[in-house]
Protein backbone atom coordinates (compact mmCIF):
# COMPACT_ATOMS: atom_id res chain seq x y z
CA UNK A 1 0.00 0.00 0.00
CA UNK A 2 1.19 3.39 -0.57
CA UNK A 3 2.51 6.07 2.32
CA UNK A 4 5.20 8.75 2.61
CA UNK A 5 7.24 5.83 4.24
CA UNK A 6 6.71 3.20 1.35
CA UNK A 7 6.29 5.58 -1.92
CA UNK A 8 9.41 4.65 -3.73
CA UNK A 9 9.26 0.73 -2.82
CA UNK A 10 5.28 0.43 -3.21
CA UNK A 11 6.26 2.25 -6.52
CA UNK A 12 9.23 0.62 -7.91
CA UNK A 13 7.35 -2.08 -7.22
CA UNK A 14 4.90 -1.43 -10.00
CA UNK A 15 7.63 -1.88 -12.70
CA UNK A 16 9.28 -4.94 -11.17
CA UNK A 17 7.41 -7.36 -14.60
CA UNK A 18 9.58 -5.05 -16.45
CA UNK A 19 10.42 -7.76 -19.62
CA UNK A 20 13.23 -5.63 -20.39
CA UNK A 21 15.87 -5.99 -17.59
CA UNK A 22 17.55 -2.16 -18.74
CA UNK A 23 14.09 -0.65 -18.64
CA UNK A 24 13.32 -2.08 -15.10
CA UNK A 25 16.73 -1.10 -13.95
CA UNK A 26 16.38 2.60 -15.49
CA UNK A 27 12.75 3.04 -13.94
CA UNK A 28 13.47 1.72 -10.96
CA UNK A 29 16.19 4.28 -10.40
CA UNK A 30 14.32 6.91 -11.54
CA UNK A 31 11.37 6.12 -9.21
CA UNK A 32 13.34 6.16 -6.43
CA UNK A 33 15.63 8.77 -7.09
CA UNK A 34 12.44 11.20 -8.24
CA UNK A 35 11.01 10.50 -4.39
CA UNK A 36 13.79 11.26 -2.60
CA UNK A 37 14.09 14.24 -4.63
CA UNK A 38 10.25 15.06 -3.82
CA UNK A 39 11.24 14.34 0.20
CA UNK A 40 13.82 16.27 0.29
CA UNK A 41 12.39 19.54 -0.86
CA UNK A 42 8.75 18.62 0.68
CA UNK A 43 7.54 19.63 -3.00
CA UNK A 44 4.12 21.89 -2.91
CA UNK A 45 1.44 21.62 -4.58
CA UNK A 46 1.97 24.82 -6.61
CA UNK A 47 5.75 23.93 -7.13
CA UNK A 48 5.05 20.54 -8.30
CA UNK A 49 2.37 22.74 -10.86
CA UNK A 50 5.18 25.24 -12.23
CA UNK A 51 7.10 22.24 -12.88
CA UNK A 52 4.65 20.56 -14.97
CA UNK A 53 3.70 24.15 -16.68
CA UNK A 54 7.56 24.12 -17.01
CA UNK A 55 8.21 21.23 -18.74
CA UNK A 56 4.86 21.37 -20.75
CA UNK A 57 6.12 24.93 -22.22
CA UNK A 58 9.96 23.32 -22.98
CA UNK A 59 8.26 20.56 -25.22
CA UNK A 60 5.82 23.54 -26.81
CA UNK A 61 9.04 25.70 -27.52
CA UNK A 62 10.62 22.36 -29.20
CA UNK A 63 10.81 22.15 -33.00
CA UNK A 64 12.32 20.85 -36.35
CA UNK A 65 14.92 23.57 -35.37
CA UNK A 66 14.91 24.57 -32.12
CA UNK A 67 15.61 21.41 -29.04
CA UNK A 68 14.42 23.00 -25.97
CA UNK A 69 14.96 20.04 -23.72
CA UNK A 70 18.45 19.44 -25.11
CA UNK A 71 19.19 22.77 -23.66
CA UNK A 72 17.57 21.65 -20.52
CA UNK A 73 19.58 18.72 -20.53
CA UNK A 74 22.84 20.73 -20.89
CA UNK A 75 22.50 24.09 -18.36
CA UNK A 76 21.60 21.12 -15.94
CA UNK A 77 25.18 19.33 -16.78
CA UNK A 78 22.99 16.14 -17.77
CA UNK A 79 24.15 15.92 -21.52
CA UNK A 80 27.88 16.80 -20.44
CA UNK A 81 27.40 13.86 -17.48
CA UNK A 82 25.77 11.07 -20.29
CA UNK A 83 28.59 12.09 -22.62
CA UNK A 84 31.75 11.84 -20.45
CA UNK A 85 30.32 8.37 -18.81
CA UNK A 86 29.81 7.09 -22.38
CA UNK A 87 33.42 8.12 -24.05
CA UNK A 88 35.59 8.18 -21.44
CA UNK A 89 39.06 7.53 -22.97
CA UNK A 90 41.52 7.01 -20.46
CA UNK A 91 43.78 9.88 -22.26
CA UNK A 92 44.39 7.96 -25.50
CA UNK A 93 42.14 9.61 -27.64
CA UNK A 94 41.46 13.94 -27.84
CA UNK A 95 38.68 14.16 -25.52
CA UNK A 96 34.86 14.63 -26.36
CA UNK A 97 32.00 17.08 -25.44
CA UNK A 98 28.44 17.95 -25.81
CA UNK A 99 26.97 18.04 -29.47
CA UNK A 100 25.15 20.53 -28.86
CA UNK A 101 21.85 21.15 -30.00
CA UNK A 102 22.75 22.75 -33.75
CA UNK A 103 24.15 19.42 -35.81
CA UNK A 104 20.49 19.13 -36.95
CA UNK A 105 21.34 19.92 -40.50
CA UNK A 106 23.46 17.37 -42.56
CA UNK A 107 27.06 19.74 -43.32
CA UNK A 108 27.54 19.42 -47.35
CA UNK A 109 30.74 17.87 -48.15
CA UNK A 110 33.52 20.56 -49.18
CA UNK A 111 36.80 20.15 -50.55
CA UNK A 112 39.88 20.62 -48.38
CA UNK A 113 40.79 24.34 -48.38
CA UNK A 114 37.23 25.50 -49.24
CA UNK A 115 35.68 28.58 -47.15
CA UNK A 116 32.94 27.55 -45.37
CA UNK A 117 31.73 31.37 -44.23
CA UNK A 118 29.43 32.07 -47.26
CA UNK A 119 28.26 35.18 -45.71
CA UNK A 120 31.87 36.96 -45.90
CA UNK A 121 31.56 37.95 -42.54
CA UNK A 122 33.78 37.74 -39.52
CA UNK A 123 37.58 37.42 -38.81
CA UNK A 124 39.34 34.70 -41.70
CA UNK A 125 40.68 32.14 -40.24
CA UNK A 126 42.57 28.78 -41.51
CA UNK A 127 41.67 25.94 -39.63
CA UNK A 128 43.65 22.71 -40.23
CA UNK A 129 44.97 19.97 -37.91
CA UNK A 130 46.00 16.25 -38.57
CA UNK A 131 44.18 13.42 -37.64
CA UNK A 132 46.06 10.01 -36.26
CA UNK A 133 45.10 6.94 -34.43
CA UNK A 134 46.76 6.33 -30.77
CA UNK A 135 49.95 4.40 -32.10
CA UNK A 136 50.56 8.32 -33.75
CA UNK A 137 50.05 7.06 -37.35
CA UNK A 138 48.15 8.94 -39.60
CA UNK A 139 44.30 8.27 -40.44
CA UNK A 140 44.15 8.78 -44.04
CA UNK A 141 40.89 9.58 -45.32
CA UNK A 142 39.27 10.61 -42.29
CA UNK A 143 35.57 12.50 -41.80
CA UNK A 144 35.60 15.33 -40.29
CA UNK A 145 32.13 17.36 -39.71
CA UNK A 146 32.68 20.55 -38.79
CA UNK A 147 30.13 23.41 -37.83
CA UNK A 148 30.26 27.36 -35.91
CA UNK A 149 28.27 30.01 -35.22
CA UNK A 150 28.77 33.04 -37.80
CA UNK A 151 30.40 36.42 -36.01
CA UNK A 152 27.18 38.08 -34.67
CA UNK A 153 27.03 34.15 -32.78
CA UNK A 154 24.25 32.57 -34.11
CA UNK A 155 24.10 29.25 -36.65
CA UNK A 156 22.57 28.98 -39.58
CA UNK A 157 19.43 27.38 -38.77
CA UNK A 158 18.64 30.00 -36.26
CA UNK A 159 18.43 33.01 -39.08
CA UNK A 160 16.89 31.23 -42.24
CA UNK A 161 16.97 34.17 -44.35
CA UNK A 162 19.95 36.50 -42.94
CA UNK A 163 22.16 33.93 -43.28
CA UNK A 164 23.30 31.36 -46.38
CA UNK A 165 22.14 27.84 -45.92
CA UNK A 166 24.90 25.28 -44.68
CA UNK A 167 26.60 28.60 -43.73
CA UNK A 168 29.70 27.77 -41.47
CA UNK A 169 29.47 23.72 -42.00
CA UNK A 170 31.49 21.43 -44.08
CA UNK A 171 32.14 17.66 -44.35
CA UNK A 172 35.71 17.22 -45.34
CA UNK A 173 37.42 14.10 -46.13
CA UNK A 174 40.98 14.18 -44.94
CA UNK A 175 44.22 13.36 -46.98
CA UNK A 176 46.46 10.15 -47.69
CA UNK A 177 48.17 11.82 -44.16
CA UNK A 178 45.42 12.21 -42.14
CA UNK A 179 45.50 16.11 -42.80
CA UNK A 180 42.55 18.67 -43.03
CA UNK A 181 42.45 22.44 -43.60
CA UNK A 182 39.67 24.42 -44.27
CA UNK A 183 38.81 28.40 -44.60
CA UNK A 184 36.44 30.12 -42.01
CA UNK A 185 36.51 32.74 -39.29
CA UNK A 186 37.23 33.08 -35.87
CA UNK A 187 34.27 31.63 -33.66
CA UNK A 188 32.56 34.07 -31.73
CA UNK A 189 31.16 33.13 -28.07
CA UNK A 190 27.04 33.06 -28.17
CA UNK A 191 24.38 32.60 -25.20
CA UNK A 192 22.15 29.77 -26.04
CA UNK A 193 18.57 30.18 -26.98
CA UNK A 194 17.35 31.81 -23.59
CA UNK A 195 13.55 33.26 -24.92
CA UNK A 196 12.20 30.21 -23.64
CA UNK A 197 11.39 28.57 -20.55
CA UNK A 198 15.48 27.39 -19.81
CA UNK A 199 16.22 31.14 -20.74
CA UNK A 200 13.80 31.73 -17.50
CA UNK A 201 15.59 29.61 -15.46
CA UNK A 202 18.95 31.18 -15.69
CA UNK A 203 17.10 34.17 -15.41
CA UNK A 204 15.85 32.87 -11.97
CA UNK A 205 19.08 31.37 -10.39
CA UNK A 206 21.65 34.64 -11.55
CA UNK A 207 23.17 32.62 -14.31
CA UNK A 208 24.30 33.77 -18.15
CA UNK A 209 23.88 31.86 -20.84
CA UNK A 210 26.56 32.42 -22.60
CA UNK A 211 29.26 29.42 -23.99
CA UNK A 212 33.03 30.55 -25.13
CA UNK A 213 33.94 30.59 -28.46
CA UNK A 214 34.77 27.47 -30.00
CA UNK A 215 34.17 25.71 -33.03
CA UNK A 216 32.27 21.74 -33.40
CA UNK A 217 33.87 19.04 -34.93
CA UNK A 218 32.83 15.20 -35.60
CA UNK A 219 35.84 13.36 -36.67
CA UNK A 220 35.38 9.28 -37.67
CA UNK A 221 37.01 6.56 -39.89
CA UNK A 222 36.23 3.22 -40.36
CA UNK A 223 38.29 0.92 -37.48
CA UNK A 224 38.21 4.08 -35.43
CA UNK A 225 36.14 5.31 -32.16
CA UNK A 226 34.60 8.51 -33.53
CA UNK A 227 35.14 11.90 -31.26
CA UNK A 228 32.18 14.51 -31.45
CA UNK A 229 34.05 17.30 -29.50
CA UNK A 230 34.90 21.24 -29.83
CA UNK A 231 37.95 23.19 -29.91
CA UNK A 232 37.80 26.43 -28.04
CA UNK A 233 39.22 29.86 -28.55
CA UNK A 234 42.11 30.47 -25.69
CA UNK A 235 40.81 34.29 -25.18
CA UNK A 236 37.42 33.74 -25.16
CA UNK A 237 35.31 35.02 -22.15
CA UNK A 238 32.85 32.78 -20.48
CA UNK A 239 35.73 29.62 -20.86
CA UNK A 240 35.51 29.18 -16.86
CA UNK A 241 31.71 29.32 -17.11
CA UNK A 242 30.23 27.78 -19.95
CA UNK A 243 26.75 27.66 -19.86
CA UNK A 244 26.62 24.29 -20.68
CA UNK A 245 29.54 23.17 -18.55
CA UNK A 246 31.54 21.91 -22.23
CA UNK A 247 34.79 23.29 -21.79
CA UNK A 248 37.82 21.03 -21.21
CA UNK A 249 41.57 22.31 -20.93
CA UNK A 250 42.80 20.22 -23.24
CA UNK A 251 40.82 21.43 -25.92
CA UNK A 252 41.77 25.41 -25.92
CA UNK A 253 43.81 26.50 -28.54
CA UNK A 254 45.28 30.00 -29.45
CA UNK A 255 44.14 31.48 -32.30
CA UNK A 256 47.49 33.77 -33.41
CA UNK A 257 47.80 35.99 -36.25
CA UNK A 258 50.26 35.34 -39.07
CA UNK A 259 51.28 38.06 -41.53
CA UNK A 260 52.82 35.92 -44.29
CA UNK A 261 51.29 37.44 -47.52
CA UNK A 262 52.53 34.35 -49.61
CA UNK A 263 50.63 31.77 -46.87
CA UNK A 264 47.73 33.77 -47.44
CA UNK A 265 47.47 34.13 -51.12
CA UNK A 266 48.26 30.29 -51.41
CA UNK A 267 45.41 29.53 -49.02
CA UNK A 268 43.23 32.27 -50.24
CA UNK A 269 42.87 34.49 -47.28
CA UNK A 270 43.33 38.50 -47.16
CA UNK A 271 46.23 39.22 -44.70
CA UNK A 272 46.78 38.93 -42.03
CA UNK A 273 44.61 36.03 -41.25
CA UNK A 274 44.10 34.25 -37.79
CA UNK A 275 45.12 30.28 -37.64
CA UNK A 276 43.46 27.67 -35.66
CA UNK A 277 45.71 24.42 -35.28
CA UNK A 278 43.49 21.12 -34.08
CA UNK A 279 45.33 17.56 -34.28
CA UNK A 280 43.10 14.98 -33.37
CA UNK A 281 43.81 11.89 -31.73
CA UNK A 282 41.08 8.77 -32.11
CA UNK A 283 40.97 5.63 -30.28
CA UNK A 284 40.88 2.10 -32.17
CA UNK A 285 37.54 0.35 -31.51
FE1 LIG B 1 28.12 25.54 -30.51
Amino acid sequence: MFSEERSAEVVAASFAGTPDDRLRTVMGALVRHLHAFVKEVELTEAEWATAIDFLTRTGQKSDATRQEFILLSDVLGVSMLVETINHRTGGASTESTVLGPFHMVESPFRELGADVALDGKGTPCLVSGQVTGDDGKAVPGATVDIWQANEDGFYDVQQPGIQPELNLRGLFTADDDGRFWFRSVVPKYYPIPDDGPVGQLLDATGRHPYRPAHLHFIVSAPGYRPVTTHVFVADSPYLDSDAVFGVKESLIREVPEVDDPERAAAAGLPNPFRTLTFDIVLQRS
